[in-house]
């Protein structure tokens, strides 16, 4: 069997890596220069190894391509584009379309196409089905279904292996064939009764996650307005076997899932006319996190940062990655900025960011640690300024959360 993979980032070059094991493998995506160093055997993913690429290569059973011609004889389409917000923070399903527009032109024969971008439900009953077929210039009936991808970037102990995977399709023989499909390379996968149910289910999972960070970032004020620690605090309730899950505060949340996700909920649920007022909310004390880190770091600091070097240490959206996508770090920044710091940063993972280079970790007046990497050294983050200020809950010994 042949699979064309729309997109090949983290979520298509994960699918690629463990899919070419078995398959035949195209990867498509319309940036040239991924496509050059795929196929050069050199992944831009955290956790695709680059001489597994090179393996699926040389056997035959991986290639990339910006070229739509190159998925015309394929059996099977898997959709990973990106599904952001857009200026005005409403869901963007540009991306999608434009997958969709490549499978409609170059792909004539039915196959089964899946989704695993994230999107809000009824997007693939009312958005992708439509969309190929407003693109094909021949009749053709595809067989369609989802299964919301959940890879966590970076991540040791789940992959996409031992991670469950949700998945429906819009017929029988659609849900038939995707089972066919993962069951290839993943130990457990649950069918359940719409794509509906799959895509609700996927942006719950984010919200979850989402809604419980806003409440410990709220609970984090609350502790430090009382004197007490938010960690020892967080760490006594965590205690109960059973009714707690722990989550800890930070600056706020990055990444492409978090930050995003809930707002697709949150704008179909309003669609529908129900409420969305935790999700709303959420993200608004989410957001507002990194004002009140630079208002307290401003307060330990006589009450003004103008002309103070303060290093933003971490400035990927979690640690061991490269990504900066709605990083909390920017936010942080701004603020600084605004109150007339000199700002500068510090993260050897991300190496470059907004043509800015990674500063040295040391000589600042103040250093806010906005993500902590395994790589980076407790003690010279200590040491690289006389007040360091802690997002994390992981330096000892210095102002935090
Ligand atoms: N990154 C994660 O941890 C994660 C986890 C679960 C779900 N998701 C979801 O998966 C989807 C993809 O996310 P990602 O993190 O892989 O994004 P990404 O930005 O890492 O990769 C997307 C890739 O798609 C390419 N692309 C964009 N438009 C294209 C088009 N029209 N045709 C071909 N290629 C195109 C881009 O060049 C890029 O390489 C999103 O819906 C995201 O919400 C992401």
């Amino acid at each position: 069997m042949k699979v064309g993979i729309i997109g090949q980032g983290y979520v298509g070059l994960t699918i690629s890596a463990f899919a070419s094991e078995f398959f035949e493998v195209v990867g498509f995506d319309n940036n040239q220069k991924i496509v050059s160093q795929l196929n050069a055997g050199i992944s831009h993913i955290e956790g695709v190894e680059s001489s597994v690429l090179q393996k699926r290569i040389k056997a035959g059973r991986f290639r990339a391509t910006t070229s739509g011609s190159d998925i015309a004889d394929i059996d099977l389409v898997v959709i990973a584009v990106p599904t952001p917000l857009s200026r005005d923070r409403q869901p963007d399903l540009t991306y999608i379309e434009a997958a969709c527009k490549t499978i409609g032109e170059n792909v004539k024969k039915p196959v089964l196409v899946i989704n695993e971008s994230t999107s809000f439900p009824g997007t693939l009953r009312n958005f992708i089905k439509p969309a190929i077929n407003k693109y094909s210039t021949t009749a053709v009936e595809h067989l369609y279904a989802i299964s919301p991808e959940r890879v966590d970037p970076g991540r040791g102990d789940y992959n996409q292996k031992n991670t469950p995977r949700l998945y429906a399709g819009l017929t029988s023989e659609a849900s038939e064939k995707t089972r066919e499909f993962y069951s290839r390379f993943c130990d457990e996968i649950v069918e359940v009764s719409s794509p509906e149910v799959a895509e609700a289910a996927k942006l719950f999972e984010n919200t979850f996650r989402q809604v419980n960070i806003a409440l410990v970032n709220e609970f984090a004020q609350i502790t430090n307005a009382l004197g007490i620690s938010v960690y020892e605090t967080l760490d006594a309730a965590n205690t109960k076997p059973y009714g707690f899950m722990k989550f800890t505060p930070s600056a706020g949340v990055g990444g492409h899932c978090i930050p995003v996700d809930p707002t697709y909920l949150a704008a179909v649920a309003e669609e529908h006319g129900a409420p969305a007022t935790f999700i709303r909310r959420a993200n608004d004390v989410n957001l507002e996190m990194s004002k009140y880190v630079v208002d307290r770091v401003q307060a330990d600091n006589g009450g003004s940062l103008q002309g103070k070097s303060v290093l933003v240490v971490g400035v990927a959206y979690k640690p061991n990655v490269a990504d900066v996508r709605e990083t909390a770090a920017e936010l942080v920044i701004e603020h600084l900025r605004n109150r007339s710091a000199v700002v500068s940063w510090h993260d050897e993972v991300v190496g470059t960011w907004r043509s800015e280079s990674s500063a040295p970790l040391s000589g600042a007046d103040i250093s806010i640690v906005v993500t902590k990497h395994d790589s980076v050294d407790e003690k010279a983050i200590v040491a690289s300024a006389p007040y360091v200020f802690d997002t994390t809950g992981k330096i000892k010994g210095v102002k935090g959360l």
